[in-house]
């Protein structure tokens, strides 16, 4: 039975290859991707996934542009991260698709309203999209059969030291989203840092000669230059594509349900994912935290998923 999922991302090099997973993968049905700000503009997170597409000839997935900032705070791309164009790196040619007509919002909205409840959202970026969403319709909320995102941390952030990027961009839409009351796996950082790029990795894409599994090794030596200079990894964290992996086999994932609550009034903390990993919840919470990935079968399943693309 395939999953059908809506990938809402933020382009970004390692949104680029949870997106070559997500439309490849033989367990998963990509119904549409919906971009948003985050590592870069929503004009250039849009323009980046109608690029990917475009190289992978992925022609059947509508993509649509989304908020072009978080609900109240000012944006604040990652481009020290994913470089000014937020896919720097490899040369891609122009997209042969165009977006479609409706903006993220109205999209993931149409697509939820219609379906059987059978829906599960992939968030690989900020979570501005799906708030706006919920408050402009929240007829979809009951709509959404499960919510896979990568974002939070248990501990320690990556954008402060209390923050994981994706919430840290917008903690109020995170606050809205995590209060939602649907089945949601958070994959924190302390799991997609478990999903390194070794050489191995790169070795295993390139001696494919595919030109995916290429073009994706090149995008990934750019990401692991920029996490040597700024986070001294020997290795880059390939964190979005472990948001799609919850979804394709959720038994490879370890995760615990707690309440998680999003920080957004600390003067050092906003953005935290405050994990209650001790507490004893007075009603069932709805969050799951992933813990710990099975790695080997991780990179097997990236790995032949991108060389099987022609
Ligand atoms: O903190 C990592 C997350 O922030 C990833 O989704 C990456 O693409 C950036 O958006
Ligand atoms: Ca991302």
């Amino acid at each position: 039975m395939k999953h059908k999922i809506i990938l809402d991302c933020d382009p970004g090099h390692d949104d680029a290859i949870a997106l070559l997973l997500a439309a490849h993968h033989p367990a998963i049905d990509l119904l549409a991707i919906t971009t948003v700000a985050g590592n870069q503009s929503a004009e250039k997170t849009a323009y980046n996934a109608l690029k990917i597409c475009s190289l992978a000839q992925i022609h059947n997935v509508p993509v649509a542009m989304g908020m072009q900032s978080p609900l109240l705070r000012p944006a604040h791309h990652a481009a020290n991260i994913h470089g000014e164009s937020g896919l720097d790196g490899p040369d891609l040619p122009e997209p042969d698709i165009e977006l479609a007509p409706q903006h993220s919002v109205d999209l993931l909205i149409e697509l939820l309203l219609k379906s059987e409840g059978d829906i599960t959202l992939v968030h690989t970026g900020p979570l501005t999209n799906l708030a706006i969403a919920m408050r402009r319709e929240p007829a979809i909320i009951p709509k959404i059969k499960a919510i896979s995102l990568m974002g939070g941390a248990i501990g320690v952030g990556n954008t402060t030291p209390a923050a994981e990027f994706n919430i840290w961009f917008d903690p109020e839409a995170a606050k809205i989203v995590f209060g939602c009351g649907r089945p949601l796996t958070m994959v924190p950082l302390e799991v997609t840092h478990q999903a390194l790029v070794t050489p191995e990795v790169l070795q295993r894409l390139r001696v494919s000669e595919r030109r995916v599994a290429c073009f994706a090794a090149d995008l990934l030596v750019f990401f692991a230059e920029t996490y040597l200079r700024i986070f001294g990894f020997v290795y880059p964290p390939l964190h979005d594509p472990c948001a799609v992996a919850a979804v394709i086999d959720p038994t490879m994932l370890h995760t615990h349900r707690m309440r998680v609550e999003i920080e957004t009034k600390g003067e050092w903390t906003t953005g935290r994912t405050v994990c209650d990993i001790y507490g004893k919840p007075a009603q069932e919470p709805c969050t799951h935290v992933a813990y710990a990935l099975n790695v080997p079968w991780f990179w097997d399943t990236v790995i032949a998923t991108l060389l099987s693309y022609d």
